[in-house]
């Protein structure tokens, strides 16, 4: 473990009966923010979704509780109303809870469903940023999100919904805007989203890739096209974790050779 200077800003206290919201990252424990690691050190009861990465979990306090919450072993996920009952009970009874979600908090994580029902509740709480799973996961794949020759914008959008009545993405809007999409949860809805991005407009040679696991041990990236996404899905047995990358950007990582060392 490294020693952080002595010119670093102090830590926030965490006070008993207070919720922090943060993000873990995409798995790999150096990708934590200093804030979320500090988080971890003091919390007294952790709520973590399946996806916190286990060696993110191992620098918890050994004195805390873990309490999981998210969607395993192909059991229902526990609904989002008793995981906000969770949190508030957890403060009530006056301990410091640290609420750990995968990538960041306010990107397809709920995080703003349990910020509101903790202020409903009169609870006080925190909200600590983690790095999302579709700019790191590009990022370390070699995928820049945007170059100032081929795009001016980005959408992060989510391939599939809970089916809790959100709202879905228009697809063929998306293909129109011409512009990368970084798809969350993108496998159970992929053949849709990938005819209707063409029917919007988007050329089926669209350079596309899978990035699955980022950041983990079992990481790895598939590329392939727009036209190709659902066969090159089922041809590699890409699984989930994954972010798929639709748009120019996608074919750009050839470039750089082999020089871009592999991650860590
Ligand atoms: C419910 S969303 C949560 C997103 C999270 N809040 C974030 O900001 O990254 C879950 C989706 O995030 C993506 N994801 C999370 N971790 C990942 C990883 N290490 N590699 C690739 N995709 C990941 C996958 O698309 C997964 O289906």
């Amino acid at each position: 473990m490294f020693s952080l200077p002595n010119t670093f800003p102090e830590f926030p206290e965490f006070p008993r009966g207070e919720v922090w919201l943060a993000g873990a990252g995409p798995g790999d424990p150096r990708l934590l923010t200093l804030l979320a690691l500090h988080a971890l050190s003091q919390a007294e009861v952790i709520v973590h979704d399946a996806l916190v990465d286990k060696r993110v979990l191992a620098l918890a306090s050994s004195r805390a509780s873990l309490i999981p919450v998210g969607k395993r072993g192909g059991q229902p996920s526990p609904r989002q109303r008793d995981i906000n009952a969770i949190l508030v009970e957890q403060a009530s009874l006056g301990h410091r809870v640290l609420r750990l979600k995968g990538g960041d908090p306010f990107v397809f994580g709920r995080g703003w469903d349990e910020a509101i029902a903790l202020a409903d509740a009169g609870v006080y709480f925190r909200i600590i940023p983690g790095l999302t799973s579709g700019l790191t996961a590009t990022a370390l794949a070699g995928i820049p999100a945007t170059t100032r020759e081929t795009n001016p914008a980005v959408v992060l959008a989510a391939g599939h919904r809970a089916e809790d009545g959100s709202s879905r993405a228009d697809w063929e809007a998306l293909g129109r805007l011409g512009q990368p999409i970084l798809l969350y949860m993108p496998l159970l809805q992929l053949p849709d989203v990938a005819i209707a991005l063409q029917r919007g407009g988007l050329a089926a040679d669209t350079p596309a890739a899978f990035i699955q696991s980022a950041s983990k041990p079992d990481a790895r990236v598939v590329e392939t096209t727009l036209a190709r996404l659902v066969e090159d899905a089922t041809l590699n047995g890409v699984a989930s974790p994954t972010i798929v990358v639709i748009g120019t950007i996608a074919g750009l990582r050839s470039r750089l050779r082999t020089y871009l060392v592999d991650w860590p």
